[in-house]
């Protein structure tokens, strides 16, 4: 393929990517954004194998048919509620391969028979020593984010002592071998600085996502999108490849956004998440906090919810992370349907943290053909709860917790919730009296109008929908 027509296959990449994120804005548009991405990337891959830069095609061709079929294998496997961590997954792969195109290329420049030298040189080097260290950060920090969602690794945050110290120090010392590496005269005196630095992002990428509490998570994942998204693009500047750059600043600049806006619906400092420690103060990993010992929950049933429902003028659905793991959401798509039939006002309200994964309930709402224009964001519903005969929640637990708002003390105080316990009847659906992700007490099962509703919330709603 000659140079122009691979520019112009790689705008016409870019051009769809843009057009992808577009889609993916909207609901509606989503499934269109998501085949703009594919088409885009099919193109890049192929633009980029039949490139001058590419000679020998055995080991391209072997590893690009081991990771089809793997990649096949493990996008058939996953169930929805396993995104997260294939996502985190990912991550930690665009980090490893920075680390390693990072290393190959410095190997590859220094035994080149024209090297760079001056000003090319040393920015060629800087470009390998910042595309390894976010590659690094990435892949350890990835990997931990896999074990914490996966449940491998405690959500409890790790917070050692003087770890902001610890966190300066790795970061002066990153500086320092970065000086020593550009000062190398030869590749065996810069392979060590080089190797050291890794290690160390290697062990902050570590420590960085060890200390962030449960409830923090959605923004860590975005952040390592983000991160990954950097990794792309330095490693695009190391290869001269226009494409990689530009997919990578969007990947990055996009994750930086959701960051932000995760930060903002968890009313917290962007900042203070990555330095760690939220999650930390005496929550309980039981039902309720301190104030609610010896408290009693009120239990009720199907049948009764059924009739509470049929007497209702007005109904809330709160769908949580309970919701995707019971698959339930089908039967509540046929329950709305059945309850506006009837003339019942029906509304869903979403928490900007639902689930696991940014957009996870608007996503399976969809997917069970719920309305759009029923499912509501947190901010337009939250002050209509008073007026709310009954509210149904489903699976949800730190989404709606009270203690957000009226406990200082709570790990999750000052997160935004969706406030449930406002409406006239509340019933709970799960399956018993233990926490939700940030192992918090939930004083909401004590309130005097909460109804809980154990058991698995797919029987449950199938119940009540036999009920009706
Ligand atoms: P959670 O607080 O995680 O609570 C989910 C509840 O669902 C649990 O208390 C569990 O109680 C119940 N449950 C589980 N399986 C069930 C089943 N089969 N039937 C009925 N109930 C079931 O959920 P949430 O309110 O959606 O909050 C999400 C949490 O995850 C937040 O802390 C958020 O920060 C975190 N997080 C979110 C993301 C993103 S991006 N959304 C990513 C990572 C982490 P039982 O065990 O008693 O049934």
């Amino acid at each position: 393929m000659t140079e122009g027509l691979l520019t112009a296959a790689y705008i016409v990449a870019s051009i769809l990517f843009i057009l992808s994120l577009g889609g993916l804005s909207h609901q509606e548009t989503a499934r269109r954004g998501n085949i703009y991405g594919m088409i885009g990337m099919l193109i890049a891959v192929f633009a980029t194998i039949w490139g001058s830069q590419v000679t020998s095609y055995e080991v391209l061709t072997v590893a690009m048919i081991i990771g089809a079929i793997i990649g096949t294998i493990v996008a058939l496997k996953v169930e929805m509620t396993g995104m997260p961590q294939l996502v985190a997954m990912l991550h930690s792969f665009v980090g490893l391969a920075a680390v390693l195109v990072g290393f190959a290329n410095y190997i590859h420049m220094a035994a080149a028979t024209s090297p760079l030298v001056g000003a090319e040189k040393v920015i060629h080097e800087v470009e390998i020593y910042l595309g390894v260290l976010i590659g690094a950060i990435t892949f350890t920090g990835s990997v931990i984010a896999f074990g914490k969602l996966q449940g491998i690794v405690g959500s409890r945050p790790l917070l050692l002592p003087g770890r902001h110290i610890l966190n300066l120090g790795l970061g002066i010392a990153c500086i320092w071998f970065g000086v020593e590496f550009i000062n190398a005269e030869n590749l065996a005196a810069g392979l060590i600085p080089l190797s050291i630095m890794t290690a160390i992002a290697l062990v902050f990428g570590v420590h960085m996502v060890m200390a962030i509490g449960g409830a923090d998570m959605p923004v860590v994942v975005s952040m390592l999108n983000s991160y990954s998204g950097w990794a792309a693009a330095a490693i695009g500047f190391m290869l001269g490849n226009d494409l990689l750059i530009i997919t990578g600043a969007l990947v990055g600049s996009s994750g930086a956004i959701l960051s932000y806006i995760m930060c903002r619906a968890m009313n917290r400092n962007f900042l203070s998440v990555i330095a760690g420690g939220f999650g930390t103060k005496a929550g309980t990993a039981s039902s309720g906090g301190s104030d609610d010992e010896g408290k009693e929950v009120v239990s009720t049933t199907v049948e009764e919810t059924a009739h509470l429902f049929q007497d209702a003028k007005s109904v809330i659905i709160v769908p949580g992370y309970g919701m995707a793991v019971a698959q339930a959401q089908h039967p509540v798509s046929e329950i709305t349907k059945k309850l506006r039939d009837k003339g019942i006002t029906v509304r869903f309200g979403i928490h900007p943290v639902a689930g696991r994964l940014p957009g996870h309930m608007n996503v399976l709402l969809a997917e069970a053909k719920v309305p759009y224009d029923i499912v509501l964001e947190m901010d337009e519903i939250n002050d209509d709860f008073p007026e709310t005969d009954v509210v149904l929640v489903i699976g949800a637990n730190d989404t709606v917790n009270p203690a957000a708002q009226d406990d200082p003390n709570s790990p999750i105080a000052g997160m935004p919730v969706l406030e449930v316990w406002k409406a006239k009847t509340t019933i709970v659906m799960k399956r018993s009296m233990a926490s939700g992700y940030a192992g918090v007490g939930n004083p909401l099962f004590f309130k005097e109008n909460t109804r809980m509703l154990f058991g698995d919330a797919k029987a449950s709603v199938d119940g009540i929908l036999t009920n009706l």
